[in-house]
């Protein structure tokens, strides 16, 4: 009798860079793990990674795997980067229907046969709905922290405490009561940035105020963390939602993987822009941790003027630096200021988008300035380098407070952009708290690598879920 194939599983992440590329490893992990897997994206999204990334030529390996895509009912030409409430918004209304189009097919799979299983990014919200009227199980995934996300939870909380609304003119340092585990560290600013609107009306606030009632009607909740870096928060989540997978940090579980099947490690690129790879050659010759990497990811802008202090604080603080600055990340500007370009260049090195996991794992490399976005938080921690946190927006609040007060990790500048306070900041974590610094980040990567390892936490998650989602698949 003819064996029948594989479980064929899903992927929708949100059509953001940190997602897809946290998704894709967790498709590959899963390939790994003997399912098949669709990796659903929006056409924007497809067309980029065919463009830039090697996911076509690195998932040949797995004949399981399909990319297919999706339409968000955008025009072509539509500023998607910054917009992305937009996106949301009208995903909701025009991509909703295709997406139960897509799963009631026979042809959901890509060509690959039947979906059994989906694993949905939580903050598009529909897949889970659109899966219940189907009567697919649902793996809700969050490519955010476990702290954010708990943060959300507790929106409704924070709304009837009284907590929340304020403004960005009230004091910010008022600390918060209604975030069970974290009353010893969490203020106003730390909450994420749309909390300080003033409305508890306001659209972000209505979109992430389901959390608490739509995370636990999933099948379960996966997470890109592991249990050492967050456990306090863990355990608060598990109150509300029981079923969590905690399997991070992704990246570095893909490779882990990979090395225990004695497979040669591809390159991994998923970038949806291109990687200036020079920087690597630049990062050869200089000095062992002498080198701070800067990078907001690739939604964060800064006016021209907040890129001038970056600039001053950074050549004033008389450290060597690596910086990404994308093309479309300074507002109102096409191209990358020239006095930034030229300026010293022996010391200061400026690209458009980096290999960051190979950056951070580079020996030369002894900090990261970041907007403190989850996946680059993570792939700091990982290869244990120090941070200075300037966060932009939603999880970013969150997951700085917890990088400089919980984890001893670095230091959260949020809310403020001045070359003085830069300049001090800078020689502060390259060289006044270096040792101390370099300390708590060795242990803390220490404790990623055992949740990675034999027997290790994110290890035994990610057996689990692959048991439950073959066992909902029958
Ligand atoms: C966004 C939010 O910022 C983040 O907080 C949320 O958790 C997910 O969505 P993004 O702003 O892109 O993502 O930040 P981040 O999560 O840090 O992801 C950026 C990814 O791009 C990282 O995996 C990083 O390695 C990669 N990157 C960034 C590069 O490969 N090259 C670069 O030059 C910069």
């Amino acid at each position: 009798m003819a064996q029948s194939p594989p479980p064929r599983v899903l992927i929708f992440p949100l059509p953001l860079q940190g997602p897809v590329n946290s998704m894709l490893k967790l498709s590959e992990l899963l390939c790994l793990g003997g399912l098949h897997v669709t990796f659903l994206v929006t056409d924007h999204i497809d067309a980029r990674l065919r463009r830039f990334s090697n996911v076509q030529s690195r998932f040949h390996s797995y004949p399981g795997f399909r990319l297919q895509s999706i339409s968000d009912g955008l025009p072509e030409n539509h500023p998607r980067g910054d917009k992305f409430l937009e996106v949301f918004e009208s995903m909701k209304v025009h991509t909703k229907p295709l997406f139960k189009e897509l799963l009631q097919s026979s042809g959901g799979g890509g060509g690959g046969g039947r979906i059994s299983c989906v694993i949905a990014d939580g903050g598009l919200g529909f897949p889970l709905d659109v899966a219940e009227e189907v009567g697919i199980p649902l793996f809700i995934v969050r490519t955010i922290s476990a702290a954010c996300l708990w943060v959300f939870f507790c929106l409704p909380q924070l709304i009837q405490s009284g907590e929340l609304p304020f403004t960005g003119n009230d004091d910010l340092d008022v600390m918060i009561k209604s975030v069970p585990g974290m009353e010893r560290y969490l203020r106003r600013r730390d909450l994420p940035y749309f909390c300080r609107s003033g409305n508890v009306a306001d659209p972000s606030i209505e979109l992430y105020k389901c959390e608490s009632t739509n995370n636990p009607r999933a099948t379960g909740l996966i997470l890109n963390t592991f249990e050492e870096l967050e456990s306090p928060i863990l355990s608060q989540m598990r109150g509300a939602c029981p079923n969590i997978y905690t399997i991070g940090p992704l990246h570095a579980h893909l490779k882990a993987k990979l090395a225990a099947t004695g497979a040669s490690l591809p390159d991994f690129s998923n970038s949806l822009w291109e990687e200036d790879r020079f920087c690597l050659v630049w990062l050869d010759d200089q000095p062992p941790k002498s080198v701070l990497y800067v990078s907001f990811g690739s939604l964060a802008t800064v006016t021209r003027a907040q890129l001038m202090e970056f600039w001053h604080g950074l050549v004033n603080s008389g450290q060597r630096f690596l910086w990404v600055i994308r093309q479309d990340s300074v507002a109102g500007e096409s191209q990358v200021p020239m006095e930034l370009l030229q300026g010293s260049k022996e010391r200061g090195f400026v690209v458009n988008w980096a290999p960051q996991e190979e950056v951070l794992a580079h020996p030369a490399v002894g900090g990261f300035l970041t907007h403190s976005g989850w996946n680059s938080t993570l792939e700091s921690v990982y290869e244990g380098v120090p941070m200075i946190c300037w966060p932009y927006f939603l999880d970013q609040q969150v997951n700085s407070r917890l990088v400089e007060e919980e984890w001893k990790l670095g230091i959260d500048m949020k809310d403020t952009c001045d070359r003085s306070v830069i300049e001090k900041t800078v020689r502060n974590l390259m060289e006044v708290r270096k040792d101390e610094f370099q300390r708590s980040a060795a242990q803390m990567a220490s404790s990623a690598k055992t949740s990675l390892g034999d027997g290790g936490s994110s290890v035994s998650h990610l057996e689990r879920l692959i048991q439950d989602i073959k066992a909902k698949s029958v």
